[in-house]
């Protein structure tokens, strides 16, 4: 599969990177399809992207966007972990996203009972094949993305749209989709920024196929494409 990378200098460049793929995603869907079915990273990376978006009312019909998620904390909707809770701030409030378009993790339900409602949502909504427009993901310094962590793959029903996934470094659940789901996308975004994932992205990228080690080497979309957007910090330049 051809890489798509592109490597933006700053921070600053990689979050209107990232916003304009969106849209550049969003909009042919919508004209086409009548709607954008797109499933959002957590974590603090998109907080730039969605800052973008929320400036941008008229860019897109905002109306005709389904917000999933790629993953969520096992915590209540309110919660400073919450990743519904960052983008309900950062992108669904200041564009009076309707809650009919969102389709949030419930974090505060018990993990595995919240992850076969994420599952049944996704057939419901989106079919068995649960295929989404897009998919944008995040990548931690260690090579997770969503929350699939490294050490933990084995234990991913694959079957599964989404599951609930026992995080040791944390020492509690995450809620996530599987690679099933990731992969049935047509378009899969990964964003990574910031010096610290220089390592793990060379080794993502470039290193041996090892992806219960870095398990960002598991997004590899069927027939979909995949994007990375980068930045020079976390992609510096072969000396
Ligand atoms: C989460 C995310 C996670 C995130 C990476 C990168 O819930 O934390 O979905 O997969 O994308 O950890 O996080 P940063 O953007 O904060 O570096």
């Amino acid at each position: 599969m051809p890489r798509n990378l592109h490597v933006l200098p700053d921070a600053a460049a990689l979050a209107h990177a990232a916003a304009g793929h969106f849209l550049t995603l969003a909009a042919p869907a919508i004209e086409s399809r009548g709607r954008f079915d797109v499933a959002l990273a957590g974590g603090s990376t998109p907080k730039a992207m969605n800052a973008i978006l929320a400036a941008q009312p008229q860019a897109i019909d905002w109306t005709r966007v389904r917000f999933f998620f790629g993953d969520e904390r096992c915590v209540p909707p309110d919660h400073p972990d919450s990743n519904y809770r960052m983008t309900r701030e950062t992108l669904f409030a200041p564009l009076d996203i309707e809650q009919t378009q969102i389709f949030r993790m419930h974090g505060e339900d018990e993990p595995h009972a919240a992850a076969a409602a994420y599952d049944a949502l996704l057939e419901r909504e989106l079919g068995a094949e649960a295929i989404l427009d897009a998919v944008f993901l995040g990548m931690g310094p260690d090579g997770h993305t969503a929350s699939l962590f490294p050490g933990t793959i084995a234990g991913i029903d694959g079957a599964r749209r989404a599951v609930a996934n026992f995080v040791p470094k944390f020492g509690t659940f995450r809620l996530t989709l599987t690679p099933l789901v990731i992969n049935a996308a047509r378009h899969v975004t990964i964003t990574a920024g910031g010096a610290e994932k220089a390592a793990s992205l060379a080794a993502v990228l470039d290193g041996p196929h090892e992806p219960d080690t870095y398990p960002s080497q598991l997004v590899a979309p069927a027939s979909g494409d995949l994007t990375w957007l980068v930045d020079a910090a976390a992609h510096p330049a072969p000396v």
